[in-house]
This record gives C-alpha cells, sequence and structure tokens, in this order.
C-alpha cells in the first residue's frame, strides 16, 4: 500500500500494452522503422519483447516484476536478506538489522548501512565461492589489446591465482586493511586483478581513468594518500601511445609537493607499448610488477571485512569546487552489483559478456568486474579504441569470442551510426541477445540503430540509468519483461522508490516532469563522500528534504514509463563522461592571460554534450587562435583531453545579475544559437553584455 505511484500506471501499462506476440512485435518494429522520428509521440512508440525471449527470461513478464517490485518495497528487508544469503557467502551473519537508514537532514545525520555486521569478502565471492562451485575452468576475462590478433585469457582459477600473488606482494610492502591504493591503469587484465587483489586484503581501491592528467592524478593521490599507487609503462589506444608512467611521475611530483609522498609505484611492463629500456625510473620508489608479483604464492587469505567497510573510492566531478571522493562499501555493494546485472541483463551462465567501459568509470567497477564476476560470468575486457583499426572492431570482437550481451555508451553508438551499416553488417553478430546503453539518454534513433542494424530487431535493449552514486543500475528495463520505448529507461529497478518532485520538492503524480529523487535507500548506495560527510549531506540531501537528489531531470509519461532528460545542475555530460563546469572554469582562469571564464553544455550530434567555453581575457591581451590552442591545452593539462572545450567563445564580460552571479542560462541560449530564446535579460547589471557577446559569436 506504500507502493510509488508509478505502480498504478504499471498496471495500466500492463492491461493496455500489446501483448508480446509475434505479430505484434513485428507491427510495432515496422511502426518504429517507418514512422522513425516522426511519429506523432515516442511516447506511443512500443518495441515488444519477442515470445521466444520473454518465454526464457529470468522475469517473463511485467506481472512477474510487479510482484517482485512490490515484495521488495513493502519489505526490502526480507527482499534483501533473501537475495544476500542465498546468492553470496557470508562468514557471519549481520545482526538482526538487514538496514538502518536516515535519508531526512531535518532528523540528523544521514546514514545508510546494510547488513551491518555481515562479514565477508568481494573477491571471496568473486573467486573461491565460484571456483568451489566448479567454475574454476571457466573463462573469467576474454582480454583483447588494441591491436587485432593479440589477445589472452584468463580462467577463473588463473585469475584467482594472479589475484593472490598481487595481494600477497600488497601486504608485503605495508598495505593493510583500509589503505587506499591508487590504481591509473588502462583496460590491461592487470586492472581487475588489482581491484580484486586490493578487495581481498580490504584495501580501498581508487582507480583514476587512464585519461586523467597529471594534475588531476595529484588531486586524488593528495584527497586519499595512498601507500602505492599502480601504473603501467605505457599503453596503445589506436595509432597513439600514451606514457602513462610520464603522467604519474609529475603527478608524484605534485603531490609531493603537496605533502603527500608516496613510497611505491607499481608498474606494469606492457610490452607492447613500450619497453622497460625506454622507461624513466625512479630507483627505490619505482617497481616493475613482473619482477616482483610473480614471485609471491599463489594463494592469500582473504581478510574477511565488515558489510560496511569500504570496499571502494571513485571520484566524480560535481557542480561546485573539487572532485567527489564517492565512497561504496563492501555488503550492499556486491548485493546490489551482482543482482542488478543479473537481472537487467538477464544473465545466462552461458553468456559472454563484454562491457566497452573503462574500469576508470563506475560502469567499468559495476559491470566490467564486480558484477558480472560475482555471478561466475566470462567477460570481455578490451584494451584499445572500439573504432581501430576501422569501425568494424566491436563487431569483429563480438564475432570472435561470441558475445552475447553487449553494453556501451550511446556517444559510441552514434559514432559507429555515423560510419556506416557496412562496418555492422560484414559480421554475423549473431551471437548477441541483449544489448544495453548507459551514461546519457539515448535519442531514439541511435536506440532503434543499436536495435535494428547491431541487434538485428531481435535483442532488447537495457538503457540503465544510474550514477557514480548509485552504485548500480536504478532505472531500467528487464529484458523480456515488458514493451520497450526507444528512448525510456522504463521502470525502476527492485527496491528503487523513484519519485518526481517540483522545484519546493512536493511529489508529482501521474503525468509529469521535475527533479529526480529517490525515497528510500538501496543496497548500493553510497555512504558518504570521502572525509567530508557534510558535502554529501549538502549536495544529495538538502536540495530535497527527505530524498535523495540525483542531479537529473526526468519525466514520467501516461504509461509510468520514466524519460531522463538529462542534468539539471551545473554539471556537462561529454561523451557519457561527468565534468563540472566549475572544474573546466578553474583550469581556464588558472591561465595567466584568462581573467574569467564561463563553461556551459551545448548539444552534440556524437558527444551528446560538448564543452562551450565563454573566456575574458585580462587586460591588455587580445583575442588570438594562439591564446585560444593554449587555453585549450590548459585545460588538457589539468584535466584530461576528454574535457578540452570544443569552442572558446571571447566575451569581453558575462551576463551577471546585479549580485554577481553568471546568469547562465543566457550563456546557454547563446552557445546554442537560440537567440530568439534569451528570456528576460533585464535584471543583468549591464544588458549591454549580451549583444556584445553575440556579434562576437562566429570569431
Ligand atoms: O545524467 C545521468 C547520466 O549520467 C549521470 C551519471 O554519471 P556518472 O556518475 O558518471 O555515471 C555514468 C554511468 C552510470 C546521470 O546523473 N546517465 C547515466 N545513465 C543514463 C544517464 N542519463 C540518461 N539515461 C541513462 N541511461
Amino acid at each position: 500500500n506504500n507502493l510509488p505511484p508509478t505502480n498504478a500506471h504499471l498496471r495500466q501499462v500492463d492491461a493496455s500494452a500489446p501483448q508480446p506476440s509475434a505479430a505484434a512485435s513485428k507491427l510495432s518494429h515496422l511502426k518504429a522503422v517507418v514512422l522513425g522520428e516522426a511519429l506523432a509521440s515516442e511516447d506511443d512508440d512500443v518495441v515488444v519483447p519477442s515470445h521466444e525471449f520473454s518465454r526464457q527470461a529470468l522475469v517473463p513478464s511485467m506481472q512477474k516484476y510487479l510482484e517482485m517490485y512490490k515484495a521488495s518495497i513493502e519489505d526490502p528487508a526480507k527482499f534483501w536478506s533473501g537475495i544476500a544469503s542465498s546468492e553470496f557467502y557470508w562468514k557471519q551473519k549481520w545482526g538482526d538489522q538487514v538496514y538502518s537508514e536516515n535519508l531526512d537532514v531535518r532528523k540528523g545525520n544521514i546514514k545508510i548501512e546494510w547488513f551491518k555486521g555481515g562479514i565477508t569478502n568481494v573477491c571471496y565471492n568473486c573467486l573461491d565461492k565460484n571456483i568451489d562451485a566448479g567454475l574454476g575452468d571457466k573463462i573469467a576475462i576474454y582480454w583483447e589489446s588494441n591491436e587485432p590478433g593479440f589477445d589472452a585469457t584468463l580462467t577463473y582459477s588463473q585469475l584467482l591465482h594472479r589475484v593472490c600473488q598481487l595481494a600477497n606482494y600488497l601486504k608485503s610492502i605495508g598495505v593493510r586493511k583500509g589503505d587506499a591504493v591508487v590504481v591509473y591503469l588502462p583496460m590491461l587484465m592487470e586492472l581487475p586483478i588489482t581491484m580484486l587483489a586490493c578487495a581481498r586484503i580490504g584495501a580501498v581501491h581508487s582507480v583514476v581513468f587512464a585519461g586523467f592528467s597529471a594534475e588531476s592524478l595529484a588531486q586524488r593521490i593528495v584527497d586519499c594518500k595512498p601507500k602505492v599507487v599502480i601504473t603501467c609503462n605505457a599503453v596503445k589506444r589506436g595509432p597513439k601511445t600514451i606514457h602513462l608512467k610520464d603522467i604519474v611521475d609529475a603527478a608524484l611530483i605534485e603531490s609531493a609537493n603537496n605533502g603527500i609522498s608516496v613510497d611505491v609505484c607499481l608498474t606494469y611492463e606492457n610490452q607492447s607499448a613500450l619497453k622497460r629500456e625506454s622507461t624513466k625510473w625512479e630507483k627505490g620508489r619505482d617497481v616493475w610488477w613482473e619482477d616482483v608479483v610473480p614471485k609471491f604464492p599463489t594463494s592469500c587469505d582473504v581478510e574477511w571485512v565488515d558489510a560496511e567497510d569500504p570496499l571502494f573510492l571513485l571520484y566524480t566531478s560535481g557542480s561546485t569546487g573539487k572532485p567527489k571522493g564517492v565512497l561504496h562499501t563492501t555488503g550492499g555493494y556486491m548485493v546490489y552489483a551482482a543482482t542488478t546485472f543479473k537481472y537487467a541483463f538477464d544473465y545466462k551462465d552461458s553468456d559472454v559478456y563484454w562491457c566497452t567501459a573503462d574500469c576508470g568509470w563506475i560502469t567499468g567497477h559495476s559491470y566490467v568486474t564486480y558484477g558480472p564476476m560475482l555471478n561466475g560470468a566470462t567477460v570481455v575486457v578490451f584494451e584499445g579504441a572500439p573504432n581501430y583499426p576501422d569501425p568494424g572492431r566491436c563487431w569483429d570482437i563480438v564475432d570472435k569470442f561470441k558475445v552475447t550481451i553487449f553494453y556501451t555508451a550511446p556517444t559510441l553508438v552514434r559514432s559507429l551510426m555515423r560510419d556506416g551499416d557496412e562496418y555492422v553488417t560484414r559480421y554475423s553478430r549473431k551471437s548477441l541477445r541483449v544489448l544495453g546503453s548507459v551514461g546519457e539518454p539515448i535519442n531514439p534513433t541511435a536506440w532503434r540503430w543499436l536495435y535494428n542494424a547491431v541487434g538485428g530487431s531481435r535483442c532488447p535493449i537495457s538503457d540503465t540509468w544510474w550514477q557514480t552514486e548509485t552504485g548500480g543500475f536504478m532505472i531500467t528495463p528487464l529484458p523480456g519483461a515488458w514493451p520497450q520505448k526507444p528512448g525510456s529507461a522504463t521502470f525502476p529497478f527492485f527496491g528503487v522508490q523513484p519519485v518526481i518532485v517540483d522545484e519546493k520538492g512536493v511529489e508529482l503524480d501521474g503525468e509529469c516532469s521535475g527533479y529526480l529523487c529517490v525515497k528510500n535507500s538501496w543496497p548500493g548506495a553510497f555512504r558518504t563522500l570521502y572525509g567530508d560527510h557534510e558535502r554529501y549531506e549538502t549536495t544529495y540531501f538538502k536540495p530535497f528534504s527527505g530524498y535523495y537528489f540525483t542531479g537529473d531531470g526526468c519525466r514520467r509519461d501516461k504509461d509510468g514509463y520514466h524519460w531522463l532528460t538529462g542534468r539539471v545542475d551545473d554539471v556537462i555530460n561529454v561523451s557519457g563522461h561527468r565534468i563540472g563546469t566549475a572544474e573546466v572554469e578553474s583550469a581556464l582562469v588558472s591561465h595567466p592571460h584568462c581573467a574569467e571564464a564561463a563553461v556551459v553544455g551545448v548539444e552534440h550530434e556524437v558527444k551528446g554534450q560538448s564543452i562551450y567555453a565563454f573566456v575574458t581575457p585580462v587586460e591588455g591581451i587580445s583575442y588570438s587562435d594562439e591564446l585560444r590552442k593554449s587555453l585549450i591545452l590548459t585545460v588538457r593539462q589539468q584535466i584530461g583531453a576528454f574535457a578540452a572545450p570544443d569552442k572558446i567563445h571571447w566575451a569581453p564580460g558575462l551576463p551577471k545579475t546585479r549580485s554577481g552571479k553568471i546568469m547562465r542560462r543566457v550563456l546557454r541560449k547563446i552557445a546554442s544559437r537560440q537567440l530568439d530564446e534569451l528570456g528576460d535579460t533585464s535584471t543583468l547589471a549591464d544588458p549591454g553584455v549580451v549583444d556584445q557577446l553575440i556579434q562576437l559569436a562566429d570569431i
């Protein structure tokens, strides 16, 4: 009876949706193809799963989903403890309380705990438990190098051995339970190995995406003070060689200047990219992985930890200030990552699963390493660029490993779509059965291309909405369970109660749009921002008292389907990468010739959004291409290439209110050239600024 309003709509959908018959499925497909974007409303565009698929699905119908969803909402303790005890190994069961939560700042500190008192280990559950169940010889990882033709495999037993050797090495250099380990590795097998080794000994990994600059890496090192940094000498991405060790060297100098010295830099020799003789070396600090790790025993006792002990830290961008260290703990995250993986991809033991995300982001944590491996899945880990040596590479890999579940980002879909179908049709792809999308809203055109051209109109698409903070999927289709609407993430996962509120924080009912919040905790929720619980409360729980605020806008249609509409704060989503406008601005203003900068996101055909920067040079400095290049270079150096602005728009001044606040709304309109939608500019301190900006738009 305390079911969310969505449920009423779910029932309507159930009754009114076309029944999943072969004919209906065909019809809806035809409708989608023939009418394309010209449909009267995307809300009415449904794609019905085939009978064959639904019949074999873990959740075969809306009715079954509703039963399970209802159970998960009415008695979360029972629902989640049932899954936790039947599908995971606990050295010791949790106490009387399965979970305790306070999401309301008015009632005291925000607190979320799941399975507290339960003693377990995520690495044990990923490896030892699966091996004990007979999966020792099953392939855990198919690794595909940047260069076609170079690959490697690890079975679950081999993976365990590698993990134990590294875990033993880490212990030998003094890494203990609770210590931070910073990882700056590309998609080598050594990356999941490192994550699992840390988990095995209770160390807290903090993986930094190996596209971040030395400065960003240093910032994270200074924040979490690791005993050791783990990296490799270089990596090839497409035709380019990137010298990662040089970046780490620079970061370690920078962190030492800020009072944090790291004793050990464990470096993997990635021979295909760079030989050790050509790698710069700091004696006494740097250690070759290959020289030490293989000498350690292939078994290593597990450090049993509390469910609420930290598992990892992952830094992510916010709308203000420096990146936030999102902290995930052990038990709840484990249960949630594994369960969401299983249901949202309709996972079967025979599946071969490939997620194109990098382990430097949350998707790689939950859905390259932990979620799949907790399920004993075979995972493809790909080092390279998805369009190298040509845009057919993904489908080549799909055919090579007989990938059945392919999970990727809309930006890649759009870019491959642009390259033409001939790169797709060249390959069979008949192994595929489920597709997935993550990182930003997938536009219906890209959805249909993925569905038709890639999936042969056979494979349901799980458009999974979630965040670094949520640990796992929050709103996602369950393949086969209900009709899909291209572009909609559809319905909440078990145990999740999304609500849409207005600007006053009042829950909206029925068809509506507003701010997306969640009104309860779920096991995979992050527990704090590392070292800054106050910022955690202020950012996520104060905007709308009583709720977790996601930062996203959302619309619910007449059938209860959820449509994510993008960030409502000052966070930009470029190719599925989250970038804070404040971070880019602070990089720009650190340039000696930049007096002021304001950054907004504009729509981009492939990247979803691109970064558009308004820059006021200091007095006496004129606009020039050199300055433009040098400003962009500064952002690349301070954050990373992926955060480089696509456009620098010269600004004699910025539109500010009388109290000095930049009116970003106006900047967004100028950036997207919607000049007739500038709105009311009369409250600006100097309305003339707007005309000046418009005149300078194409310079
Ligand atoms: O705006 C939403 C968007 O990505 C944000 C979270 O970014 P991050 O923490 O980096 O995690 C990305 C991978 C989970 C969200 O606030 N987002 C993510 N998935 C979707 C999405 N927007 C729409 N649809 C999605 N499926």
